[in-house]
């Protein structure tokens, strides 16, 4: 909507868009290749082929447990390829259905009607249990204040603050839903921006396959955001608390509600974790947390806190003291930038803005610039005028 009015009134100004991010790169060749190849095929008496597993081809989930989760002891059988870490969140929902209580997670809850109203003065849901993430805390929750819960949705590197977690804080995830008799629902699309020895899945914490389900994704891994294709880890360990195995519920909603993914796209999945298409995806990713490093940097040459863009593509920046649509409004005002304002991920998101860096070079370039010209015209107020003027007074 702001957008929209913005264009109207600025009918000749060139909007750059930082806010909701979609994958800008072209695809590597020998991936995208490996899908048109088996496209012709499909044209082909010998080379025709209908539906697949539910559960998704055999060699695409060999090809997970034994590249993404090499020496994690995951099994083929406990990867169930998806068309999207998306569309499987919400059928994780449907496995738990409407009783089970959350912590962290909105919006598939809402739609599946795990919370209860949305209560405007203070921004959150009720039967929702906020894990309230900040650099006061390291972007971990403290579980000593948040009530328990049956599920636990944790997302590492996270969207929006980009923080990857450390093995300490998964350490402590695991060991609070083991005690708690929690599952929790892993969000790891992220995992490969990770560059430092930061776990790059729950499996690598002793004791995860007892408690945690992962959710992933080819969109962020390898730019499949249109492709669609992702996997979800139910491993044989984790059970309900009356014993039932999760794998066998999971594996019959699978079979209920989903016919398997496209088997062009799995193809495309399988060309991406061959050793070359490993080294291509691993390039492409490098783009990006290219644009987020000069992002990250504009930021903080403007004398701002900035958070995120290292293990992650987004840059999560902390206006003090100001309101997130505030600093929304007056950056598209000066700038022609979209930008995300954090409370649109809660309300713990207050003062923050999210900006994800998936806009091609050129329009990183425009951006930067048009960022640093602000510092001459009309400069972006990092924190709430009465506090600057506290801080020049000092
Ligand atoms: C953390 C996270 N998980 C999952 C998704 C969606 O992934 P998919 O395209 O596989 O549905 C997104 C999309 O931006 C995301 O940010």
């Amino acid at each position: 909507m702001k957008q929209i009015a913005h264009m109207e009134k600025y009918p000749n100004a060139k909007i750059i868009s930082l806010g909701i991010g979609d994958t800008t790169e072209p695809l590597p060749l020998l991936i995208a290749s490996a899908m048109s190849k088996y496209s012709h095929l499909l044209s082909t008496k010998e080379g025709y082929q209908g539906y697949g597993a539910e559960q998704g081809n055999k060699e695409l989930r060999n090809a997970i447990a034994a590249t993404i989760y090499k020496d994690m002891g995951i099994k083929d059988t406990e990867v169930f390829i998806s068309d999207g870490a998306q569309c499987d969140i919400s059928r994780i929902q449907l496995l738990f259905g409407s009783n089970a209580t959350v912590a962290a997670y909105v919006d598939s809850s809402i739609i599946i009607g795990q919370t209860g109203e949305y209560m405007r003065h203070s921004g959150t849901y009720g039967g929702i249990e906020y894990m309230k993430c900040g650099p006061e805390n390291m972007f971990f929750p403290d579980f000593a204040g948040v009530l328990r819960t049956d599920i636990i949705f944790f997302c590492s590197p996270n969207n929006p603050t980009g923080h990857a977690a450390s093995r300490e804080q998964l350490e402590q995830l695991v060991e609070v839903a083991t005690r708690n008799g929690s599952i929790i629902v892993y969000d790891s699309a992220y995992s490969d921006y990770i560059s430092d020895d930061s776990p790059t899945s729950i499996y690598e914490i002793p004791g995860a396959k007892e408690v945690a389900i992962e959710i992933s994704s080819f969109s962020k891994l390898a730019g499949f955001t249109g492709v669609r294709l992702g996997w979800t880890v139910v491993p044989h360990e984790l059970s309900y608390s009356n014993g039932f195995p999760v794998h066998k519920d999971f594996d019959r909603i699978i079979c209920t509600c989903f016919n398997g993914a496209s088997n062009i796209a799995q193809r495309g999945g399988l060309a991406c974790l061959s050793d070359e298409g490993r080294k291509a995806t691993k390039n492409l990713i490098g783009v990006y947390k290219e644009n987020a490093r000069v992002l990250t940097d504009t930021f903080a040459s403007m004398g701002l806190e900035v958070y995120g863009g290292t293990n992650s593509p987004y840059v999560w920046v902390y206006f003090p003291g100001r309101k997130s649509w505030d600093v929304f409004t007056e950056i598209l005002e000066k700038t022609h930038i979209i930008t995300v304002p954090g409370t649109g991920f809660g309300p713990g998101g207050e003062g923050f803005i999210r900006e994800k860096c998936k806009q091609k070079t050129k329009e990183k370039k425009e951006g930067q610039k048009a960022k640093e010209k602000k510092g001459s015209e009309g400069r972006i107020h990092p924190s709430s005028p009465r506090e600057e003027a506290k801080g020049e007074q000092e």
